[in-house]
């Protein structure tokens, strides 16, 4: 049998590990969801978030990884011949997200070539619904292939899977030490821009203005918590896979806390660039800044490109540099998810990393192409909706009762990590992974149950962006429930091999 790859250094790890957390979360998702959740007051519950649920189930997963030595699928049948499923389940909902994220990668790409020629025009969101996507379908149907979205979604495809073909040292190593170290300073040269541009202070002054008594509100602590657990990629089989790569003498702890801490200053980096530009453009239009916050798609495809047409001067090149960032946070980001069933399948059926590249990936790449078609943003935001919501606190939430309190596996994983670690986990550790995450994370899929099931089946409009009932079914909870059916089936299927 291959001998397990693993990193060449530590700070090949910790790369690898920063680029997958440190994606498109960061730069549209982090500094919306702050300024609607109180501003300079949202810090407080973020932090609180990372301290007691981010980082120390970035430790957990770091520990399982490395000690069991497999992925997700593997670390959790070791664990106990039961769980394996939630492993395959784990991966199931990476699979998922890979297939779209892809995507936004793809049109990411696209936009940095229009910003050769400031192609998006003055209507930018014209440009990116009917020129662009050419969405011209009702949600659920396809309509045709859009070329301007399959042929860069294509070469997104062979980027990744030409790394992760290369391997964990050879490929996915030495990839995050080029895109990370690159993107950190194309980021610095996009911040350093948008602070000195007229109007960059009131932006800064909206972003920080503190609200505190947001923090009394529930839904304030439960966006922190989403937006700490999507943002460090946990609880999606990542950080298990990635840190299965690990030599036997490591730090765990550690590594844990960069990573932890290395997120989030790129996080707040982003929030400062996001800011600033807002407020130069509410400065040019003559409009309070919170008029024009947006965040997610439209944000970074309808917003900036606006922006960016207005810049004092090198438009093109601040958006290519924009853009260009987005690539690359993206691809560090779908290497990781992508990496997770390519792992579980070489673990699992003994084939060689190359046909799971080949199998997995290229299976993920033919899904994809659904979301490049006419229709394919309807699907694309379904999809992205519901996973999100449910596969991330949902896995969460069953991850740590299962260790926490079913298994009762902390006090042994707390030794693990000592062992190799400088700094020790003490009842820090155990209390946030055994108490105070469970509470939190079991609030938040009760608040979000009755969000989306009762009311949207209860009514017609209630639905999520009004889709149809149909729409919603297949689109969201059909792909939702089918991570967890064909996370049960896998993990029935045989192991290829007698020595596990
Ligand atoms: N952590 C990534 C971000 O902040 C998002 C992500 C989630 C990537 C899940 C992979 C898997 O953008
Ligand atoms: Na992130």
């Amino acid at each position: 049998m291959e001998a397990r790859s693993q990193w060449g250094s530590r700070a090949g790890f910790i790369l690898a590990a920063v680029g997958s957390a440190v994606g498109l979360g960061n730069i549209w998702r982090f500094p919306a969801t702050a300024f609607e959740n109180g501003g300079g007051a949202f810090f407080i519950p973020y932090l609180f978030a990372l301290l007691t649920a981010g980082i120390p189930l970035l430790i957990m997963e770091f520990t399982m990884g490395h000690k069991y030595r497999g992925s997700a699928p593997v670390a959790y049948k070791k664990m106990s011949k039961k769980t394996e499923w939630i492993g395959w389940w784990a991966v199931l909902v990476a699979f998922v997200i890979s297939t779209y994220y892809s995507v936004i990668i793809a049109w990411a790409m696209s936009y940095s070539v229009f910003s050769f020629n400031l192609n998006w025009g003055a209507d930018t969101e014209t440009f990116l619904f009917n020129d662009y996507l050419n969405l011209t379908v009702a949600p659920g149907q396809t309509g045709g292939f859009e070329p301007g979205v399959l042929i860069p979604l294509l070469i997104v495809w062979a980027v990744v899977l030409g790394i992760l073909f290369r391997g964990v040292k050879k490929g996915i190593e030495i990839a995050n030490r080029i895109f990370i170290p690159s993107l950190v300073i194309i980021f610095l040269i996009i911040v350093i821009r948008a602070i000195t541009l007229p109007g960059a202070m009131e932006g800064l002054n909206a972003f920080f203005a503190p609200d505190f008594s947001s923090i009394a509100s529930p839904g304030v602590w439960v966006a922190a918590y989403g937006q700490i657990f999507f943002s460090l990629s946990i609880a999606f089989a990542i950080m298990i896979t990635y840190s299965s790569y690990l030599p036997k003498k490591t730090d765990l702890t550690n590594n844990a806390f960069i990573v932890g801490f290395g997120n989030s200053s790129f996080e707040l980096l982003a929030g400062i660039g996001v800011f600033s530009v807002l407020g130069f453009m509410a400065s040019q239009a003559n409009v309070p800044v919170d008029e024009v916050v947006a965040g997610g798609v439209g944000l970074a495809f309808v917003v900036f490109p606006a922006i960016i047409n207005e810049f004092p001067a090198l438009n093109e090149l601040f958006g290519f540099l924009f853009f260009a960032s987005l690539v690359l946070a993206g691809l560090t980001s779908l290497m990781s998810i992508t990496e997770t069933y390519v792992a579980g399948l070489v673990d699992k059926f003994k084939i060689s990393r190359a046909k799971a590249v080949l199998f997995g990936g290229g299976t993920a790449a033919v899904i994809s192409l659904l979301f490049a078609t006419q229709g394919g943003l309807f699907f694309l935001d379904a999809a992205d909706y519901f996973i999100n919501q449910f596969g991330v606190a949902f896995i969460g939430l069953v991850e740590v009762i299962l260790v926490a309190w079913v298994l009762r596996k902390l006090k042994e994983f707390q030794s693990h990590a000592n062992e190799i670690s400088d700094i020790r986990l003490g009842s820090w550790w155990t209390i946030s992974l055994g108490v105070i995450t469970p509470i939190v994370l079991g609030y938040m899929m009760i608040s979000l149950f009755k969000q989306n099931l009762l009311k949207e089946f209860a009514t017609d409009t209630g639905n999520y962006e009004g889709y149809t009932d149909t729409f919603i079914l297949f689109g969201g909870w059909f792909v939702a429930a089918a991570a967890i059916v064909v996370g049960v089936l896998l993990s029935l299927s045989k192991w290829n091999s007698s020595d596990d």
